[in-house]
This record gives C-alpha cells, structure tokens and sequence, in this order.
C-alpha cells in the first residue's frame, strides 16, 4: 500500500541538516503501524513526507503505487482530500470554525450533501464521545476534546491512509485509551492503513508493528504477538535498548 525506497531528507539552510537518511518502509493495505523514537529522530519529518506535506530529498515514496509527488497541484489536492487523514501533533484545527464544522470540514471541500455530513459528524461524534460539544468553538473545549476531534476529522471521509502524529500526546491515559481504541476499531472497519507517531508505549501496543527510528535511520522493528502485553513490555525493552530514556521521551509532552 505504502512503498518508502530509499528515501532521505535534508533540511537546506545556513547549515543543511539530514533528518532521515536511506529510510525503507513497505506498509500492507490495512496495517497499523507505530513509529516510535526519541525527539528530534525525524518521525514528523517522515510523516510530513508521506503527507506530501514536504517534499523527499532523494528516494521515492509510493502510495498504491503511485508517487504523490509526482502529481499536478490539483490532482495532489483531490489526493490528500479523499485519500488521505492526518492528525496532526498541534491538532491543525480552525479556531475560527466550531468542533463540528472542525470535523466535516474533508467532507465540506469534497462537496458532500449536507445531510450525509450530518449523519457522519453525528455518528463519529458519538463513537468518540463527543456528541455534547459538536456547537463548540476550539476555544471552549479541553486539549483532549481538541484532540478527538482532530481524530474524528482525519476519519471522517474514510481515507485509505491514516496518518497520525502524536494523537494521544495531550491526553490522560483512559482518554488515551479511549483514542487507540477508536483508532483500532476504525483501522479494522474501514480497513484503513494508519501510521502513528507516538511516545507512549502504551499506545503504541495498539499497532500490528512498530518501527523505531533514532538519529533519522530505521533502528528495529518489532511485530505484534499474541497479546498487546507482551509486545507493550516488547516495545519498552526496546525503547530502553535504544537508549531513548524516559525522561527524554516524556518531557516531549509538557
Ligand atoms: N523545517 C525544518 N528545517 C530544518 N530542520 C528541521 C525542520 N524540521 C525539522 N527539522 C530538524 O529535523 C530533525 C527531525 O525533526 P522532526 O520534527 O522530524 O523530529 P521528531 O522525531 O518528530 O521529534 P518530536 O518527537 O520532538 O516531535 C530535528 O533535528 C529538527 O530540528
Ligand atoms: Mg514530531
């Protein structure tokens, strides 16, 4: 589904900065995958280059086989539109716009009838446990209702690519919870491939594989087993091999 070859970025600047080098990545239709490592490592970067956000320096990325990069500026936005969801680690939502405008908004620049908007926003709403705040604007709600509505906008129009970067960074754990569940469930009824930046293991538990990157280059992998668990102590025995310790890891949250 996800084809990353070779791919490396650069920063240019005064002083030109690598933030990933030589990066490898097959991701099947329908996984869920995690992207883990310490600040700085480049996990943003790589996501903002799938997103077509920004642009790869060498290498190439495929999405069903096809290089987004590649495409004419229109086409690009119909891609990102129908195709794609992000999260994004500030949120990205529109201060100006209520919660629930927020989250219909793929729909809105798609042209989706109003009532079939409605029924979605109300029905993910619901889900997420956000139905009382849908009049809401951003700056009456809670970092953690910012954040699921920041989730239930990337899921609404149904992209086959889900791409989140640190979803469940401002929340307490059972609204972290709560978000990975969501994310679980919509990964298997839509069966919409997710890539998911994230510090916390716990989260991360919640994915088919985890990919650490440190210093911009793939460090390991490791694959879900029979219980969410024993790869939790997995993805903890790694994180801690890799030398990423925990006080670098959560002051990326404060
Ligand atoms: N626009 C930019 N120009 C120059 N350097 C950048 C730019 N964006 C990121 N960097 C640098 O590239 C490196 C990787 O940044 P990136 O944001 O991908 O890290 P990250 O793994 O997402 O970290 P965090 O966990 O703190 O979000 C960092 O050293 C950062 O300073
Ligand atoms: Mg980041």
């Amino acid at each position: 589904m996800l084809n990353i070859k070779n791919m490396s970025k650069v920063y240019e600047g005064k002083v030109p900065y690598r933030a990933l080098s030589d990066i490898n990545i097959e991701v099947e239709k329908g996984e869920f995958v995690g992207i883990m490592g310490p600040s700085g490592s480049g996990k943003t970067t790589l996501l903002n280059t799938i997103a077509t956000i920004d642009e790869p320096t060498t290498g190439e990325i495929l999405i069903e086989g096809d290089n987004p990069h590649t495409l004419s500026r229109k086409k690009l936005a119909e891609f990102r539109r129908r195709q794609l969801g992000f999260v994004f680690q500030d949120f990205n939502l529109l201060h100006t716009l209520s919660v629930e405008e927020n989250i219909v908004l793929p729909l809105t620049l798609d042209g989706k009838p109003v009532k079939e908007m409605k029924e979605k926003v109300d029905t993910i709403a619901e889900k997420l446990g956000i139905s009382q705040i849908l009049p809401k604007r951003m700056h009456e709600i809670s970092g953690g209702q910012a954040q699921r509505a920041a989730v239930a906008r990337a899921m609404i129009h149904e992209p086959k690519l889900v791409l989140a970067d640190e979803p469940t960074g401002n929340l307490d754990s059972k609204a972290s919870k709560d978000v990975m569940e969501l994310l679980s469930m919509m990964n298997q009824e839509q069966e919409a491939t997710m890539l998911l930046v994230t510090h916390d293991a716990q989260a991360a538990s919640y994915c088919d594989r985890v990919i650490f990157i440190r210093d911009g280059s793939l460090y390991s992998e490791i694959h879900q087993g029979e219980s969410r668990q024993v790869f939790f102590q997995k993805i903890i025995d790694t994180l801690s091999l890799m030398g990423g310790d925990d006080n670098d890891l959560s002051s990326v949250r404060v």
